[in-house]
């Protein structure tokens, strides 16, 4: 039986896009296929709201933090790599393994990083890039990244790079109103699109930042696939071909819905979920003012046996996420990202109180 995935990526994918992407395909370096990826960015723009430079690449979200790493910093200069979750941690994984310095700022998992704190840390030292998330799916903490980007603007020199892999497409997100300066997600969180496409919005600082700095790679050089756009309207290598036929089909519904009607729908969700796990006593894991509206980190203060209930909402067709990493078992998380709605979310909820007896 097919399992409709709550779970924080990837997310449920409809029949009409699964079908899209079954068509013949184009060689890369036809009319159609710009045709094709015309059509996808300059939607994405007007999703966004946004004049900058945006590529779609065949990769997982994670190629961006490579792209990061290899793009904005410069030789003898460092990253500030803000860590409050296995997400952000990866980020500064990513720095550091292209052999990049980088500072962490470290925030108790639940927490937010808040502007005072990189204030502090660039007051002590100067940075080329700030990194942060914009929603962390292990703990379903948001930034206010207005409120950060308001903080660099005494900091011309320093960046923002923004993962919003879990985020963009369901929360707002508007670079040039939000200061980022690369923001970037996967295809299988809030686009409700399967796996294999990244998309990544630069600003005009960002692309003259990358370039300045050497070792870019080349699968990962910025200069190389914005410039390639610019003068062929097309990517540099093989697009994922049947992917973007479907990602050009949802960004049509998408647009269709608006950016603030997605915003309602994903906030009513998340409400939703919130006021239903503080009814029954659970916690609820992201400190209030900071809680995320695409993923809710339940803290399962009941004690009760989450791989069990998978088990048993397996049976009724549904299937949500168990508390990442260490956090196993004491929480779990519920996704609602994507093009669930509240009803969605309302029949998984009474399922899960039918099956822990909840009511
Ligand atoms: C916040 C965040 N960043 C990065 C990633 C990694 O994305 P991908 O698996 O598409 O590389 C994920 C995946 O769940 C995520 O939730």
């Amino acid at each position: 039986m097919h399992k409709k995935l709550f779970i924080p990526g990837p997310t449920e994918v409809g029949d009409d896009v699964l079908k899209a992407q079954a068509r013949y395909m184009i060689g890369h370096r036809s009319q159609d296929f710009t045709d094709l990826y015309d059509s996808i960015l300059t939607q994405l723009r007007e999703l966004f709201k946004t004049d900058q430079h945006i590529l779609v690449v065949a990769a997982s979200g994670t190629i961006f933090m490579d792209i990061t790493a290899r793009n904005l910093i410069r030789s003898g200069k460092k990253a500030l790599c803000c860590v409050n979750g296995s997400f952000s941690s990866r980020m500064y994984d990513a720095v550091v393994g292209s052999e990049k310095e980088a500072d962490r700022l470290d925030v108790e998992w639940g927490k937010a990083v808040k502007p005072e704190m990189i204030k502090e840390k660039l007051e002590k030292s100067k940075y080329d890039v700030i990194t942060i998330c914009y929603n962390e799916t292990s703990t379903g903490v948001k930034a206010h990244l207005k409120e950060i980007a308001d903080v660099l603007k005494d900091y011309p020199e320093t960046l923002l790079a923004v993962d919003a892999v879990s985020s963009m497409g369901g929360d707002l997100l508007y670079p040039e109103e939000m200061g980022t300066d690369l923001v970037f997600a996967s295809s299988q969180k809030c686009f409700a699109l399967p796996p294999g496409l990244a998309v990544g919005v630069v600003s005009q600082k960002a692309l003259d930042r990358a370039n300045e700095v050497k070792g870019r790679g080349l699968y990962t050089d910025l200069v190389a696939i914005l410039g390639y756009y610019e003068k062929k309207k097309q990517t540099p290598s093989t697009p994922a071909i049947s992917l973007l036929y479907a990602m050009d089909f949802q960004l049509k519904k998408m647009l269709k819905e608006g950016a603030e009607g997605i915003y309602q729908r994903h906030k009513a969700m998340a409400d939703y979920t919130h006021k239903w796990a503080l009814d029954r006593g659970f916690g609820l894991f992201a400190e209030e003012g900071y809680r995320s509206i695409t993923v809710t980190t339940v803290v399962n203060t009941l004690g009760k046996d989450v791989g069990a209930l998978n088990k048993a909402l397996g049976e009724k067709g549904m299937i949500l996420a168990n508390g990442y990493g260490k956090l196993k078992d004491q929480t779990f998380r519920i996704g609602h990202m994507g093009d669930h709605t509240v009803e969605d979310i309302k029949k998984l909820l009474n399922c899960i109180d039918e099956i822990w007896e909840l009511k």
